[in-house]
């Protein structure tokens, strides 16, 4: 026997072939769809058993169930183990019949699982990786035209390069997109009928599609009585749409504006019905105006852009004079101190600061490492705060770490979400950094040699003939003087 085939021998005494058995992935959907997991054809063992250990980690392996079976009669008899220790809920499980389990939709059951056949002799039959999806919101009700919409889609682990995607109708989504811990979150600004349709989150494996789920996002024919808040950046090119839409037919209607710093509210907009829409701030410019030009009695909108600081407050659509429906705007600035471009190395201030509009907020900076992204502070302003801003200091500005985000968080879903990229080099000026002076210099030096070389011996060569002013020109005689210099002959310009 030769040497290789005494190693595989011995290796195959170590690691049985039959010890090989391909993980299968399987998904669920958190209070939609179960999973059950089959046992293979043909096992020929008396008993087995379902072992478990969760994706959340809760804890480390545990046996679920166990099944015996008889040869005289078809099927098998199920055990559930019963230990308080684990908090397992055997009601998440199921007998499937023949040795196969129903994992019920929930969350928590998403981990690997195991069937292992224990009598006559113990052996792993099958293993199976149960993958569980989860919407947040799990009900998407319909919403009223004009407001943010934010949907997250969570998976129970996140297997090795591949990730979370939300697709509209099957292609991408222009609305915001950002990823944290496991989930992608789809933030979708002023919904309206180009916003509508089917919303996949699609579980990808570099490109490929593997699993996900879709939902459905629907709206409201009216947006009376709604009563929502909407967060722009207030410094950076950003717009909003204000949208008032009764499915009643109306004489008249007016948007009022109550700012911060004002005891009152002004009137900003007013039509009647079938006559032109009256725009009555002033000092505005265009950046306040109306994609309708008349009011036809249902749809009252206003559109605001560039949106500025100062244009938070509360925006209230009165039809026939009665209150319909209204808008908090609040306005939010993210800015990185010192201004300009910084060198690496530095230190530097990310600053998020909202309006002074009374809501409790929750603010977070998250910074993204190259698509992993981690939340480095956060803060829940109260709505009494003196200081709305959440300032953030970094000791050491890195090449790996520009990109951050504030994010405006509401319960656990966040509501807004504003990147800001910090703009920062190797070098700050030509003579900042001194590895790269010491390399200009010895450049300089040596170029500098290399030119007096070349200087002395064209000379040599030259001097006691004609000096040849241009030696690029075809003169019949020589080509370029450098592979002169290398002590190659020149051969005569034939070619
Ligand atoms: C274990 O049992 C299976 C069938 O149940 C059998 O094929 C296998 O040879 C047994 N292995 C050992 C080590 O006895
Ligand atoms: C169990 O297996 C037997 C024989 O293969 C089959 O007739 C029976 O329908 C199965 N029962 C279930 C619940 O799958
Ligand atoms: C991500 O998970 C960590 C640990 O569970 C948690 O502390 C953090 O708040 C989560 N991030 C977000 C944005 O929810
Ligand atoms: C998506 O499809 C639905 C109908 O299935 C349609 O109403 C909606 O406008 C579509 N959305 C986009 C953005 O094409
Ligand atoms: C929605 O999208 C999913 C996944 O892209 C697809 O399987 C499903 O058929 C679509 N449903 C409708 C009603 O368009
Ligand atoms: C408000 O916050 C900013 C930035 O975090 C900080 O520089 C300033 O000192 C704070 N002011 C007060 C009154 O706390
Ligand atoms: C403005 O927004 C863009 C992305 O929308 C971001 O890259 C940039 O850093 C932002 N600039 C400031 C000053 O916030």
């Amino acid at each position: 026997m030769s040497p290789a085939c005494i190693i595989i021998f011995l290796l195959e005494l170590y690691f049985p072939a039959s010890a090989y058995v391909p993980t299968q992935d399987l998904s669920l959907i958190d209070e939609v769809t179960s999973v059950t997991l089959p046992v293979p054809v043909g096992i020929s063992g008396t008993e087995f058993v379902w072992e478990w250990t969760p994706h959340d980690g809760r804890f480390k392996k545990v046996q679920l169930v166990t099944a015996k079976r008889s040869k005289s009669s078809s099927g098998a008899q199920y055990s559930w183990t019963k230990t308080s220790e684990h908090n397992i809920y055997y009601t998440n499980f199921d007998d499937g019949g023949n040795g196969t389990l129903i994992i019920k939709s929930k969350f928590e059951n998403a981990g690997h699982y195991t069937f292992k056949q224990i009598q006559p002799n113990s052996t792993v039959l099958a293993m199976f990786e149960v993958f569980a999806f989860k919407s947040v919101p799990f009900r998407w009700d319909s919403v009223p035209p004009g407001v943010d919409v934010t949907r997250a889609c969570t998976i129970s682990r996140l297997p090795e390069s591949s990730r979370l995607q939300w697709k509209l109708n099957g292609s991408l989504s222009s609305a915001t997109k950002c990823h944290y811990n496991n989930t992608a979150v789809i933030i979708i600004q002023n919904v309206d009928e180009h916003s509508t349709g089917n919303y996949s989150c699609d579980l990808l494996k570099k490109e490929t599609y593997l699993r996900g789920f879709y939902n459905r996002l629907t709206l409201k024919t009216s947006t009376f009585d709604s009563r929502y808040t909407l967060y722009r950046d207030g410094a950076n090119r950003s717009e909003v749409q204000l949208i008032c839409r009764s499915s009643n037919r109306n004489e008249m209607a007016q948007w009022t504006w109550h700012s911060e710093s004002s005891s009152q509210s002004i009137r900003i907009a007013s039509a009647n019905r079938n006559g032109p829409v009256g725009i009555s701030v002033k000092g505005v410019g265009q950046r306040i105006r109306s994609p309708v030009t008349v009011y036809n009695g249902h749809y009252f909108p206003l559109h605001i852009s560039p949106v500025v600081f100062q244009d938070a407050g509360i925006y209230t659509c009165y039809t026939d004079n009665y209150v319909f429906m209204s808008i908090t705007l609040i306005t939010v600035q993210v800015s990185v101190e010192p201004p300009g471009v910084l060198a690496i190395g530095d230190e530097a201030t990310l600053t998020c600061t909202v309006s002074g509009f009374r809501e409790r907020i929750r603010l977070v900076w998250l910074r993204d490492d190259d698509g992993t992204v981690v939340t480095v502070k956060e803060e829940t302003l109260s709505a009494s705060a003196s200081n709305r801003s959440l300032a953030l200091f970094i000791s050491r500005v890195d090449t790996e770490q520009l990109k951050w985000a504030c994010v405006v968080f509401q319960e656990s879903l966040p509501s807004a979400y504003f990147p800001i990229e910090i703009n920062a080099e190797e070098m700050q000026t030509a003579f900042g950094d001194p590895v790269l002076v010491i390399v200009a210099c010895v450049c300089l030096v040596c170029l500098k040699i290399f030119i007096i070389a070349l200087v002395i011996c064209l000379l040599m060569k030259y001097l006691p003939g004609p000096v040849q002013i241009n030696p690029r020109v075809d003169t019949g005689v020589t080509s370029a003087p450098e592979e002169e210099c290398k002590g190659e002959h020149s051969r005569s310009g034939s070619g």
